[in-house]
């Protein structure tokens, strides 16, 4: 039995086999899910490196060529292992959805998330039909089960805790949503939202999820391409920092999990106004508002930043690598913490 602990190269042996290891060929349970921005070459081509499945999220490039060319760079720096691509299926993105499915069966992708609106039977087929892998992203039990029917091979199922968009789930945890959808699903599935210690993943596994989806905990990783100070304030970020907006606003994208700043303190300002138009938060939503003043340039303050309370885990700046070895090393440790909870150790294993 592999204990987890970091090996040399600051990796970790495989401690779980599960539906969705074998499915992504994976050596630890591990989704990295897309972050707009931020989930470029440099950051997917590390998480596979230390083991996980990471995505490039093709609606952060602006045009084709661009999206191709992070690609290529995806290729060059994971050492020849596979790695996947988000589509966002209900956004309004700078290349229609297919063609950035083409570009990347094109070149040589073949694990997709999605996320969004139920996924439209062509974009299933294709990508079923070119051998590739999709798990799709959902809110809710109801439209995991919705995915399962159109064909997807694995879900995602994200509960209220997790940074970004938790879409119109506002009041079910992550754990609970797994222990529902355990009883309720054929395919395999991960639970993500909130997630920032192996323990966590021991018990995502525990109530019958494959996979954790992950993306808060991942970003002060040192690939990041985020600016150092968003990366010390993601250090010094505690459980009570991230705050959720648009709450049950389906009209403006419903609930929204962000770091408590400034933006989204003056968003709050305009909802207990009254205001309910997308054009009344215009200025605060752009994209470009996160991207540049604090990806870019640093100003934490500025941008609806997606985040979650697992912010509170991360302590230091460093390779994701060595975020995901430490996790899988806390999986190791809380599943012999169980092994010597058991009552009856030498009859019971759990080891
Ligand atoms: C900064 C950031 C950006 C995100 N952008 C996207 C995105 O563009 N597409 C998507 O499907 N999910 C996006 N997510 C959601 C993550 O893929 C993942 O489902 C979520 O972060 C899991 O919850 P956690 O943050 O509590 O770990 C984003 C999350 C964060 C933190």
């Amino acid at each position: 039995m592999q204990d987890g602990s970091a090996r040399p190269e600051g990796q970790c042996g495989p401690l779980f086999d599960t539906a969705i290891t074998r499915l992504f060929g994976i050596r630890h349970p591990v989704l990295a899910g897309g972050l707009m921005w931020l989930a470029d070459a440099p950051y997917v081509a590390a998480v596979v490196r230390g083991g996980g499945m990471g995505f490039i999220t093709s609606r952060s490039s602006p045009d084709l060529p661009a999206f191709e060319a992070q690609l290529t760079r995806c290729r060059d720096l994971s050492g020849g292992l596979p790695f996947g691509v988000n589509l966002s299926t209900s956004r309004h993105t700078a290349v229609p959805l297919m063609d950035y499915l083409d570009a990347a069966l094109a070149a040589g992708v073949r694990h997709f998330e999605t996320a969004g609106r139920a996924p439209a039977d062509d974009l299933i087929r294709v990508i079923r039909d070119s051998g590739a892998i999709v798990i799709h992203k959902v809110p809710t039990i109801r439209h995991a089960l919705t995915a399962e029917r159109l064909g997807v091979h694995a879900v995602a199922l994200v509960g209220m805790e997790c940074g970004g968009h938790p879409g119109i789930n506002t009041d079910m945890p992550a754990t609970l949503g797994g222990a529902i959808a355990a009883s309720r699903l054929r395919i395999p599935f991960a639970i993500g939202g909130g997630i920032g210690t192996g323990g966590q993943i021991l018990a995502a596994l525990a109530v019958g999820a494959d996979a954790v989806v992950i993306g808060t905990r991942f970003l002060a990783g040192a690939e990041v391409s985020a600016h150092p100070a968003f990366k010390a304030r993601m250090v010094a970020a505690g459980e009570e920092d991230s705050a959720v907006a648009f709450a049950g606003k389906t009209a403006l994208g419903g609930a929204w999990r962000v770091l408590d700043n400034a933006t989204l303190r003056e968003v709050r300002r305009r909802e207990a106004a009254g205001l309910a138009e997308h054009a009344d938060f215009a200025d605060l939503l752009a994209g470009s508002l996160s991207r540049d003043a604090c990806y870019r340039d640093g100003d934490v303050e500025r941008g609806m930043l997606s985040m979650g309370a697992s912010a509170c885990f991360i302590d230091r700046v460093e390779p994701i690598g060595a975020i995901i070895a430490r996790l899988m090393g806390e999986a190791a440790a809380a599943r012999a913490r169980l092994a010597r909870l058991a009552v009856g150790q030498s009859t019971v294993s759990l080891g």
